[in-house]
């Protein structure tokens, strides 16, 4: 029998409990549940009890000296981090399109000169399954280091069958071997291969008749993503794919208005996605749209800093009443880190959320995007014990203090991984 975990004393600890069972909005993203002199006590890596220290003393007395104890006194204490939306597992690296951009050079005109999510993928082909394998892994370690233990992991630089489902068993095998729970997501409609230059819908079709099947058969991804752009995927096309891999289950996920409006928001809406990603340049009518339906807004300003772009417009969002998570994007081009602090820190920063918005997102409202909230993203009894322990007295500090690590201790299902 492994020992229950104690963490003691937090200065604050941050629950996020009372969740109203779905994804948080407006005021309701502020509220933390903070217990101050907080506790909490995992068993069999399931959180067993929440309270004031005092209170658990009461309720564990008989059991106290069973425990593995952590005192957490002067410091913050909050559920793990969830990254839903990452691109992890990729082949290669492309530091040179880095110059590139900043000698000039914008991200779709690399991509349309064969560079971009092509170069990638010609790594991606190239690499073996075991060196995906391990640089994926060396990455989720990176994850952790930073506090997140809940990540979502797309396909999509294969572009072909083949690699396509190299990318998706590579992270299959990663849910078995590492400790962060990792939640695949298939986006054979990430790019038109240069193959298929001019016969878009060729391309299509081998999605719909040749990936998607199988993909389903081995239950390889939960989620459908598109990268709906112009030059990419069409708002047509790209429902056309949703609603085929609806058929298989997949539930829709959407690139959306990230370089150009393309009234990707108003698309997400239509099609029932669980998210929208970027929307830097969203419309006013598909904010209000998402709005409506539930459409959670997962907002990446790493990326729109990395491409030196105005930030997507999250304090409207949220004012106008859509769930906002954020997400680093992870991928090799347009947001290559693992720093899911970061991303909370430029969400304030480049989009006005306040510190406790910013947590929430990376948290409760980023589990929801993932359909992970029964199990992460707060600290209720009967959820995971994943719970970070920060080397800061509050939240607040978390997003003020910048550009540095502030992680401590990490606890993965009740287990320590990191410290
Ligand atoms: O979310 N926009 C499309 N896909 C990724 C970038 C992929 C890449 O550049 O390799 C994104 O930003
Ligand atoms: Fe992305």
């Amino acid at each position: 029998m492994k020992k229950p975990i104690w963490i003691k004393h937090a200065a604050q600890l941050v629950t996020l409990a009372q969740a109203d069972k779905k994804p948080r909005s407006k005021e309701a993203m502020s509220e933390l549940a903070i217990i101050e002199d907080g506790s909490v006590w995992i068993e069999d890596g399931i959180i067993q009890a929440v309270g004031t220290t005092i209170e658990l003393e009461q309720h564990y007395k008989n059991r106290a000296n069973e425990a593995e104890i952590t005192d957490a006194t002067g410091h913050l204490v909050t559920p793990g981090l969830v990254d839903p939306h990452t691109h992890v597992a990729y082949g290669g690296s492309r530091e040179r399109e880095f110059e590139m951009r900043l000698e000039g050079a914008s991200y779709m005109d690399i991509m349309n000169a064969g560079g971009g999510i092509h170069a990638t993928t010609t790594m991606t082909r190239e690499a073996t399954e075991d060196e995906l394998f391990t640089q994926t892994k060396k990455r989720l370690d990176s994850f952790l280091a930073h506090g997140v233990t809940t990540v979502e992991g797309k396909s999509g630089y294969g572009l072909d069958l083949e690699t396509e489902l190299k990318q998706l068993r590579v992270m299959k095998r990663l849910q078995n071997e590492h400790v962060i729970d990792l939640i695949p997501t298939f986006m054979g409609a990430h790019a038109v291969p240069a193959t298929y230059k001019g016969k878009e819908n060729d391309y299509i079709d081998v999605i719909i008749n040749e990936m998607l099947p199988v993909v389903a058969a081995e239950k390889l991804a939960v989620f459908n993503d598109v990268f709906c752009e112009v030059g990419v995927f069409t708002p047509e096309q790209s429902e056309r794919i949703l609603e085929a891999g609806k058929k298989y289950g997949l539930i829709p996920k959407i690139h959306a208005d990230e370089i150009e409006p393309y009234q990707g928001a108003e698309l997400a809406a239509k099609v029932g996605a669980i998210s929208a990603e970027h929307l830097l340049k969203a419309s006013d009518e598909g904010i209000a749209a998402m709005a409506s339906s539930g459409t959670i807004a997962c907002l990446l300003p790493a990326t729109a800093l990395y491409l030196r772009e105005q930030a997507a417009q999250g304090r409207k969002m949220i004012d106008e009443g859509v769930a906002v998570a954020i997400s680093t994007d992870c991928n090799p081009g347009s947001s290559p880190t693992t720093s899911m602090p970061l991303v909370m820190n430029l969400a304030c920063i480049s989009m006005r959320l306040t510190p406790a918005e910013a947590l929430t997102a990376a948290t409760y409202n980023a589990a929801c995007a993932i359909q992970m909230e029964a199990k992460t993203g707060s600290l209720e009894v009967g959820k995971q014990g994943d719970v970070v322990l920060w080397d800061i007295s509050n939240y607040q500090e978390l997003q003020y203090l910048f550009g540095v690590n502030h992680v401590k201790v990490v606890w993965k299902k009740g287990v320590k991984v990191v410290g």
